[in-house]
């Protein structure tokens, strides 16, 4: 997605650690024209995929997914990252490490919003090691509903995740694909492999 691609060279910052900061547009201030592009695109590619639900994890998937959605006229759901109490007995839970933050997160969903009859198209910002996207794959799989596919905005395809999802045969969908992060420069892989 070459506005996408453009937005990253422009305003993205190569941190230490193959970490890539996108303050600016996705992770703290948010770009809503961008993101409407973003959410238009991932309607586009899972258009035929009799999609019924969007799932994603808060806080930086929801912006994404809410356009998706918009688009796809379906409803959309974050899993919360700290299950709350009177949750406990009525959601679906899937534990998430972040070798990023080296900590474990429940997350969960209610039962309530998820059905065995859904099909769901999970959607979040950053593709790393493939933890958060596992997890909400679990949540749709113990729901017994099918997943449509998954659609990363930024995809570190130097990191396992990708490989992961990809192995257990979902289809993958990410608009931005990063080759590389060495020596502080974004390197993407060339556009026709998106
Ligand atoms: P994984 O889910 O793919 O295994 O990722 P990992 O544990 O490594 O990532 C932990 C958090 O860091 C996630 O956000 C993920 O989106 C984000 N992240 C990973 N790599 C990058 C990167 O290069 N740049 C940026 N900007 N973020 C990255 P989170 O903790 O779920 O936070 P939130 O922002 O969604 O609240
Ligand atoms: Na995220
Ligand atoms: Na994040």
């Amino acid at each position: 997605m070459q506005l996408l691609l453009e937005k990253i060279r422009q305003q993205g910052i190569v941190l230490p650690n193959n970490v890539l900061k996108v303050d600016s547009f996705i992770n703290h201030q948010m770009d809503p024209q961008l993101m409407k592009e973003i959410g238009k695109e991932f309607a586009r590619r899972f258009q035929n995929e009799g999609v019924t639900k969007i799932l994603t994890i808060e806080s930086s998937g929801i912006a994404p997914a809410i356009m998706t959605a918009l688009v796809m006229n379906v409803p959309v759901i974050f899993a919360k990252k700290r299950k709350p109490l009177t949750l406990t007995e009525h959601a679906y839970t899937s534990s998430v490490y972040s070798y990023t933050k080296q900590e474990t997160n429940i997350i969960s969903v209610s039962k309530d919003y998820l059905k065995s009859n859904d099909t769901v198209l999970i959607i979040d910002d950053f593709l790393a090691n493939g933890e958060a996207a596992l997890g909400l794959i679990n949540i749709v799989n113990e729901a017994q509903a099918k997943v449509a596919g998954i659609g990363i905005v930024i995809e570190k395809s130097f990191q396992e995740g990708a490989k992961k999802i990809t192995n257990k045969g979902y289809r993958l969908e990410s608009l931005a694909r990063i080759a590389s992060l060495e020596n502080g420069t974004v390197t993407f892989y060339h556009e026709h492999s998106l």
